[in-house]
């Protein structure tokens, strides 16, 4: 008797299936502007080459392939906690967290959502607009998914007097996904002072923050991009923390992130790690080796970490670049709407107001693949193709 028969068809990914379909276009001026990744000047994939050192390096050692333990590569959480934290943080000294290394950001976000689900809440609020995948990572984990307003598409900037008001109407013991820096897609982030107040009042109602930052060192820098979670950590939140090295280290396949959980109290953290554990255990069993032992051999060399953190603002002034040069090009074929938003934001994505038939004909008549929110990876911009892009973009408009 066979048993797949009445399985139904799902929509592919709305992000990365956009990179399949871009592959098997034949038009030659194809451009692919839809996952974040970095692109360098002329177009290609960057591997660092603090990362093509580190690997060297690796190789050298002949170490071995035996299975971690089941929280991961010890040496890498340190560095990646201080990396995110400073080395200096409160946090260290009153030891109120347990950090597992995870299969990327991805599994990080869906790791704590099985925690908090099995351990003590039923609902998480998520931004909308998100990253499309928040809510199909989360509604997997068991937990009610719903959101609170972020992105005013009429004024095209933060509704923070909308998330605000959200946040007071959320049921004590709620989890609040919050994206660290470099918010996806809108590119827009609250300012410090903001970060201040949505502290004071998520403690106020009682919410559990979790934060995803997948873009620490692509918004401002390294410091600035991580002042909101050092900050809510400093001020005694219980908090979890999804973290992704695929951006910033450029190790997009290789799968790297790590989760904390920072608690108040920290008699609590051997039962934490132990219900960590026994999820990990029951999923992945342990994380995978490479990713980490490259993150750890660069964080641990100082002079690695340098040629990293170049290499990392490097990345980061071009994108700003290729910003300004879209917003001035953009100008000059008369499209002025919505371009002092674009100049405010930060991070990987622009947002310029293309609605999803627009997106269509950019895909249909430009070879131009973006999602179908109008997010645009502004990494993925060049002076050779950019005047192509804002003649597509200016058409599609009219
Ligand atoms: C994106 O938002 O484009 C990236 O985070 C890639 C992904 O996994 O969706």
């Amino acid at each position: 008797m066979p048993f797949f028969n009445n399985i139904s068809l799902l929509p592919p990914d709305p992000i990365l299936n956009l990179s399949i379909d871009f592959s098997l276009d034949q038009n030659p001026q194809k451009i692919n502007l839809s996952a974040g990744t970095y692109k360098t000047a002329d177009g290609h994939s960057l591997v660092f080459t603090s990362v093509r050192k580190a690997e060297i390096d690796l190789l050298q050692k002949h170490l071995n392939k035996d299975y971690q333990p089941i929280e991961g590569n010890s040496v890498f959480l340190k560095n990646s906690l201080e990396l995110l934290f400073g080395s200096d943080h409160a946090l260290f000294t009153n030891k109120k967290f347990f950090a597992v290394q995870t299969v990327g950001g991805t599994s990080a976000l869906r790791l704590g959502g099985e925690f908090l689900n099995k351990l003590t809440c039923q609902k998480i609020f998520i931004s909308q607009p998100s990253w499309p995948n928040h809510k199909q990572v989360f509604e997997k984990t068991g937990l009610k998914i719903d959101s609170y307003p972020y992105f005013d598409f009429n004024a095209y900037k933060l509704n923070f007097s909308g998330m605000c008001q959200a946040i007071r109407q959320m049921p004590t013991g709620s989890v609040i996904l919050l994206h660290g820096c470099c918010h996806n897609p809108s590119g827009v982030d609250p300012t410090f002072e903001q970060w201040k107040e949505l502290s004071q009042l998520i403690k106020k109602h009682e919410l559990i923050p979790f934060f995803d930052i997948a873009y620490q060192g692509f918004g401002k820098d390294l410091e600035l991009d991580a002042q909101p979670i050092r900050y809510f950590a400093s001020e005694g939140h219980e908090m979890l923390i999804a973290y992704s090295f695929s951006k910033n280290f450029g190790l997009y396949g290789e799968r790297v992130g790590f989760l904390t959980v920072v608690t108040s109290q920290q008699k609590q953290i051997p039962s934490i790690a132990s219900q960590l554990k026994v999820l990990i255990r029951a999923n992945y069993s342990n994380p995978p080796l490479q990713g980490a032992r490259i993150v750890s051999t660069i964080l641990s060399s100082p002079e690695l970490t340098e040629e990293w953190k170049i290499e990392l603002k490097n990345m980061r002034d071009r994108v700003v670049e290729m910003r300004k040069t879209f917003i001035a090009s953009l100008l000059v074929k008369g499209e002025d709407k919505n371009l002092n938003y674009l100049q405010q934001q930060i991070g990987l994505f622009g947002f310029c107001g293309l609605n999803y038939s627009q997106v269509n004909r950019l895909r249909k008549e430009f070879a131009i693949y973006i999602p179908s929110d109008g997010r645009i990876n502004i990494a993925g911009l060049n002076t050779q193709n950019i005047e192509y892009v804002v003649n597509a973009i200016s058409s599609v408009m009219e």
